[in-house]
């Protein structure tokens, strides 16, 4: 793909991110986001983190399957979009949900395990972010890539933090277990090598 053709690509992904954060603005502007306004934008701002957390995941294997180097070049703005979402969910929280009470916004963190995970899911982020850039990457080296292995640490506390956070029922965070294990057993060695047809010398 010619350098133009992909940066027009990158672009159009940056506009399709943006999309989930312009329609809950919409669900707020047109009223649309049911009896529970506040709740909703807490749990769909929550839904879309872990989407883009995993949609950021699927980078390496997409890499992997497809033998095409540029999903690399996408990785980046994708873990910025989820650290963007987790955010917006943590502010939605704290000012819409809390209303700044920052007494119930600790009692919550030490009362309600959920809160305690999801926080530690969002502070163990904010390296990720901060060391995004490339002149972070020339700068930490080696420890760079040891920094951000933390995402598969990150990926298990933020489903961890949806599974408790539910309380009858349990589908969906399932759903969410069995897409993050397809997805960490991606990053094991294989003890054999799969012939993929559409990729060329495998
Ligand atoms: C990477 C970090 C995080 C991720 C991926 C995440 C994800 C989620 C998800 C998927 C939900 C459930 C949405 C649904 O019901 O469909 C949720 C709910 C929620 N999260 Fe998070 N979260 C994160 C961090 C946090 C933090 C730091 C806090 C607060 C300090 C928080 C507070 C909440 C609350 C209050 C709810 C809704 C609970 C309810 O309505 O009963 N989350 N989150």
């Amino acid at each position: 793909m010619s350098h133009r053709s992909f940066s027009f690509y990158k672009r159009m992904v940056f506009i399709l991110c943006l999309l989930p954060a312009l329609l809950l603005l919409e669900g707020v502007l047109n009223d649309r986001l049911g009896s529970n306004p506040i709740e909703a934008l807490v749990r769909q701002s929550g839904d879309w983190t872990l989407r883009f957390l995993f949609i950021t995941l699927s980078i390496s294997p997409l890499r992997k399957l497809t033998g095409q180097s540029y999903w690399i070049r996408l990785r980046r703005m994708l873990g910025l979009y989820t650290f963007f979402y987790a955010s917006l969910h943590v502010s939605l929280y704290i000012g819409l949900d809390k209303f700044l009470y920052w007494d119930e916004i600790v009692e919550d963190i030490f009362e309600r395990p959920f809160i305690t995970i999801g926080l530690l899911s969002f502070l163990l982020l904010i390296p990720l972010a901060v060391t995004s850039t490339q002149k972070m990457i020339r700068r930490l080296g080696k420890n760079w890539l040891r920094l951000h292995r933390m995402i598969y640490l990150i990926s298990i506390t933020a489903v961890l933090h949806f599974y408790m956070m539910v309380k009858a029922d349990t589908q969906e965070p399932w759903i969410y277990i069995f897409i993050l294990t397809l997805l960490l057993a991606f990053r094991l060695p294989l003890p054999i090598k799969i012939p993929l047809p559409w990729r060329k010398g495998s």
